[in-house]
């Protein structure tokens, strides 16, 4: 375990998940305190910080820290910065919310996500809660046989399911339960990328479960249908509960995740109430 010399680290789960103490986001961290945000990052796979007030410039300029920004190609971001996407539930959008289900983001890019940056602005009172679970651990516990065929198998990824035009119960869901958010479907979002279904975590070199329900489409050399029972169980096991740890957001509350090593999942359980959030999302490298 890490010595931490600069900030607090206090963990909130088995699996993963910590709490850092010490770090006011707004004011760009030194290089000694920003390591060290990065060495907690890698060590508990996504990190969680309280009481932070960040203008949309702040959080955009937090997140270049870790590398280049992305701009969602279907969730639109602010009309000054389009680096930072608003996730916006109404308490009046009785409907499905945006992250609500487990997932990894932006999985249909070559490039997928590095890690995302969400900052709470309104939050319910109870509820809204966001849940995230350890693909390492996810890996670690399939049998040898299970890792060794997976271990040589790539997968196919596209926003489809989530964005697809031409999917007319998506395109419809959307269209309903985007309330606030201004989000697009379009036929780009059946453009297909090819990842390991294994990959190598660049920075701990540590082996991670690397498929998702929103943007795994089929293993690649195997049809939709008969992908789709070993898919299952996949999604199914990697969520296992001690695999998992659950934020209670407050306001000023941020949460930044890995996308390499962590799927997450929005809880929808605050019929009637306001959630507020802002993304950052940081692209990360061609997995491997
Ligand atoms: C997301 O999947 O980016 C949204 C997570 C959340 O709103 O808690």
């Amino acid at each position: 375990m890490t010595t931490y010399r600069k900030i607090e680290v206090t963990p909130i789960a088995g699996a993963l998940g910590a709490e850092i103490g010490g770090g006011d986001l707004s004011a760009l961290p030194d290089d000694a305190t920003f390591d060290e945000i990065r060495q907690a990052f890698h060590e508990y796979l996504v990190i969680f910080f309280r009481n932070q007030t960040m203008t949309p410039e702040q959080h955009r300029d937090f997140g270049r820290r870790f590398g280049e920004l992305d701009i969602h190609p279907f969730a639109a971001g602010l009309d000054d910065f389009p680096e930072v996407m608003p996730v916006i539930k109404e308490a009046g959008d009785n409907t499905s919310n945006f992250g609500g289900t487990w997932h990894t983001d932006v999985t249909f890019y070559e490039k997928p996500a590095l890690g995302s940056i969400l900052y709470a602005l309104d939050v319910p009172k109870s509820g809204g809660d966001t849940m995230f679970a350890n693909m390492y651990m996810a890996y670690d516990a399939l049998s040898d046989g299970m890792k060794l065929m997976l271990d040589g198998m790539t997968a196919m990824h596209d926003a489809s399911r989530s964005y697809g035009a031409t999917n007319s119960r998506a395109a419809e869901r959307l269209k309903k339960n985007s309330g606030s958010m201004k989000i697009r479907t379009g036929i780009d979002s059946t453009r297909q990328v090819e990842h390991p279904v294994i990959r190598t975590h660049p920075a701990t070199g540590r082996k991670g479960l690397f498929v998702n329900a929103n943007f795994t489409h089929n293993f690649k050399g195997w049809t939709e249908a008969e992908s789709e029972p070993l898919l299952q169980y996949l999604y199914d096991h990697a969520v296992r509960p001690e695999f998992t740890c659950r934020f209670r957001w407050q306001p000023g509350s941020v949460a930044f995740w890995d996308n390499r090593c962590t799927q997450h999942f929005a809880l929808n359980d605050y019929a009637g109430h306001r959630r507020e959030m802002h993304r950052v999302t940081v692209i990360g490298e061609r997995p491997v």
